[in-house]
């Protein structure tokens, strides 16, 4: 394992700036200077979780749990139909490397507001020379609609020489997939199912059910001018795929709304995994975060992880999107240590880290967990924006009386140098509020606040917090770098290194 320094090496020509993990600056906590996104972004509208109309939109997400999952079925009709086009079912992407490239993870990234567009700068930086890039989750907020890809995916990323590969996440099957298979698998929309109604769960859910939108087909061939060359060009075969060098496989999976896979991508997956070259697999829902184990379920029995534990299969890194922040836990699963990654922190709305509690989930010890932002910095943002949206501004807790704060409840040292802060009783109430202090009588927050309240805790100045990943790839060694975005100038000019793993592939 690599420990992040004061600024590390260059790495692809580009120099690290001094991260959150050393200083405020790093955090992007003095920005004396907002970052070039800003004349990125097409408008000054910004993406809103407090619209009604948004939560409207997003409403198949809880018929989705109320009244079962039907992304499964869905997505068997999609592949057929992708069959039936032609489309060879091994849903392989052959893509021509030597045995060294590297390549890009984004994850969550569809907002199209500030906190997506700070991510651009550093990404183009960094990613310059890599040989594609896979968005994991959430290509476009709310709903993944094919006419809302201009100003979320195609401007954006429009810079990006090289292919942009995506797995789905909920948000887009909130479309019935309909937009990301349009854009990505260039397939036709499905034939609409007409259904009478029946008095079953499946019969109220089709009743409320969000179904795709139209697409405005002119619309969208002059969003995709805007990665129209090429070598920027990119078909894929199906919402899940593998990505095939000489020396790896990246292996995509569709976790639909809920998580689980269909009967015919669990048969896909084996068998894909039974290629022994060493594999990243990419999920759309991370299997350990947050202190907690949820693999996806597979159809017929097991989870995802009886695959990714398996020796055979020879699995190295599990990346998942859905939950927006970054996290890592190196597990170790008899003589290999597999790392399991969120990375779903590349353009939506921040998920706190604060509430996190102290790491001993699968044996890893916190001392090796590691996670961006950092439990201080993310209980200081939080503290920060609702002092100010409560007009309370004795809930507002600096970055050093939140790191102190966090290395008390989680009894470790912190992470970056603080003076002294003595511990008030004010201290741990603002805490308490936010989730990041046991309350009394063991009230929930930090679940609740995790589920609800970062959702409506959206922001559209920095630091942002953001996060985006690049994977080198040697024969003998993978590289995993998560490097940071803040929407400041500095760290736009010099993408912090907020944490580092060298894996051996031999
Ligand atoms: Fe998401």
């Amino acid at each position: 394992m690599v420990d992040v320094g004061e600024t590390a090496e260059r790495g692809n020509g580009v120099s690290s700036g001094v991260s959150s993990r050393v200083s405020e600056e790093g955090a992007g906590w003095s920005c004396s200077q907002i970052g070039t996104f800003k004349d990125l972004r097409p408008d000054r509208a910004s993406f809103s979780w407090l619209d009604p109309r948004t939560l409207w939109r997003s409403r198949n997400e809880i018929l989705a749990a109320l009244f079962g999952d039907p992304s499964g079925q869905v997505r068997s009709r999609w592949v057929a139909a992708q069959r039936s086009r032609g489309v060879d079912g091994s849903f392989r992407i052959p893509v021509e490397t030597g045995p060294e490239f590297s390549f890009l993870v984004l994850g969550d990234t569809g907002e199209g507001d500030a906190s997506q567009y700070a991510v651009v700068p550093g990404m183009l930086k960094v990613g310059e020379g890599t040989a594609f890039a896979v968005v994991a989750s959430d290509v476009i907020y709310p709903t993944g609609s094919g006419n809302e890809y201009e100003d979320k995916f195609f401007r954006p990323y429009q810079d990006y020489p090289a292919p942009i590969y995506a797995v789905p996440g909920n948000h887009d099957w909130y479309d019935g997939l309909g937009g990301f298979m349009r854009v990505f698998c260039d397939a036709p929309a499905l034939e609409a199912v007409r259904e009478g109604f029946r008095l079953s769960p499946s019969g109220l859910r089709g009743l409320l059910w969000r179904r795709p939108e139209r697409i405005d087909e002119a619309r969208l061939a002059r969003a995709r001018e805007r990665r129209g060359k090429p070598g920027q060009r990119a078909v894929q075969p199906g919402p899940y795929w593998a990505i095939e060098t000489p020396g790896l496989l990246v292996v995509g999976v569709d976790t639909g709304i809920r998580g689980d896979l269909d009967r015919e991508q669990t048969d896909w997956l084996r068998e894909v995994s039974r290629d022994p070259r060493p594999k990243v697999l990419v999920t759309g829902k991370p299997i350990y975060t947050r202190n907690e184990y949820k693999p996806s379920k597979l159809a017929g029995g097991g989870t995802v992880d009886d695959i990714v534990t398996d020796p055979a299969c020879n699995y190295v890194a599990a990346i998942g999107g859905d939950v927006h922040n970054y996290q890592r836990f190196p597990v170790r699963v008899g003589d290999r240590t597999i790392h399991y990654i969120v990375a779903g922190g590349s353009g939506a709305f921040m998920h706190a880290t604060h509430t996190i509690p102290r790491v001993t989930v699968g044996g890893v010890h916190e001392d090796d967990y590691r996670c961006y932002p950092l439990r201080g910095d993310s209980l200081s943002f939080y503290s920060r924006l609702y002092s100010e949206r409560l007009r309370m501004r004795w809930l507002y807790l600096t970055p050093a009386e939140s790191a102190a704060l966090m290395s008390r409840r989680i009894g470790n040292t912190p992470v970056r140098d603080i003076p002294p802060v003595p511990v008030t009783r004010r201290m741990r109430w603002a805490a308490r509020l936010l989730g990041g202090w046991p309350m009394p009588f063991r009230l929930p927050v930090g679940r609740t606040f995790h589920r609800y309240l970062s959702e409506l805790s959206d922001w559209d100045t920095p630091p942002f917090f953001k996060s985006f990943l690049h994977v080198s790839v040697t024969p003998g060694t993978l590289r995993i770098r998560c490097h940071a975005a803040t929407g400041c100038l500095p760290q736009e000019i010099e993408p912090p290194i907020e944490d580092e793993v060298v894996i051996s592939l031999s």
